[in-house]
């Protein structure tokens, strides 16, 4: 199950995940709050979703809101909800006139209620777009997303409907919230970190993994080039010869 083929990389992966990390060391390092590390990388957000778009991506999966981040101090998890409003309406007003889809994965039930209605109208005005799919990871966390899609599945055992043994991987990633979609290609960290934080764990098992000693405000189009462009030089074996 899941043997996927030894491929010729295509030009542009078709998904794409970042882990959009390093707003508060771009703020410190300029001597300002982290908040203002936060704006500059929302900003961003917005340069590198149009720019990934325009370039073929398929799917761009952004993490911008971890399960563990409601560990911050208030003020901060309070100016990161301030400025998801801000770019949710924003993504209303702009983004519909660019045939992305936005898709969040993440339980948006931690939410409140404004954003949660935001977040539905967002997905709602963008569904039957027909270009690039942007998943926003917020309030995300892919061991809370294995977690979830187990109680899928065993709730389906508890009502008869599928016998433990017939589980499936297919099945389980079916019960993931990137139901339906490719698993991600190539997942990009900028800010120096080499880890994933709890980002696709399940769907990245064959990603290529590229980081940057860039911090993410900072992060440009020409860097996802050269992510690109080290990716299209990996050789992608999945477990073959
Ligand atoms: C990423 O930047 C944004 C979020 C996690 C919301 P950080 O805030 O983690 O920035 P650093 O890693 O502290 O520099
Ligand atoms: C990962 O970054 C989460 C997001 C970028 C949204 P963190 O800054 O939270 O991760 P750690 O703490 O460095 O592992
Ligand atoms: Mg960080």
């Amino acid at each position: 199950m899941a043997i996927q083929k030894k491929t010729e990389p295509a030009a542009v992966p078709q998904h794409i995940g970042i882990i959009m990390d390093g707003n508060g060391r771009w703020a410190k390092k300029r001597g300002l709050p982290r908040t203002a590390g936060h704006t500059a990388g929302a900003a961003n957000f917005r340069t590198i979703t149009r720019y990934a778009a325009s370039i073929g991506v398929k799917y761009l999966t952004l993490y911008a809101f971890s399960t563990e981040n409601w560990s911050r101090p208030a003020e901060e998890v309070s100016a990161l909800m301030k400025l998801f409003h801000q770019y949710l309406e924003e993504a209303l007003r702009d983004f519909m006139d660019e045939n992305i889809r936005v898709r969040f994965i993440g339980d948006i039930s931690a939410f409140s209620p404004d954003l949660q209605a935001l977040i539905r109208r967002v997905e709602e005005a963008s569904a039957s777009k027909t270009g690039m799919v942007l998943n926003l990871a917020m309030n995300y966390g892919g061991r809370a997303e294995i977690t979830h899609a187990a109680q899928v599945l065993a709730q389906r055992v508890r009502d008869g409907a599928l016998n433990p043994e017939d589980i499936t991987e297919a099945m389980l990633s079916d019960a993931l919230f990137t139901a339906g979609q490719p698993d991600p290609d190539l997942i990009i960290r900028p800010s120096g970190e080499k880890r994933l934080s709890n980002f696709l764990l399940w769907q990245s098992a064959y990603a290529e993994f590229v980081s940057f000693n860039i911090l993410w405000p900072d992060f440009k189009p020409r860097h996802l080039d050269e992510a690109i462009e080290q990716f299209r030089n990996r050789d992608r074996r999945f477990g073959g010869v």
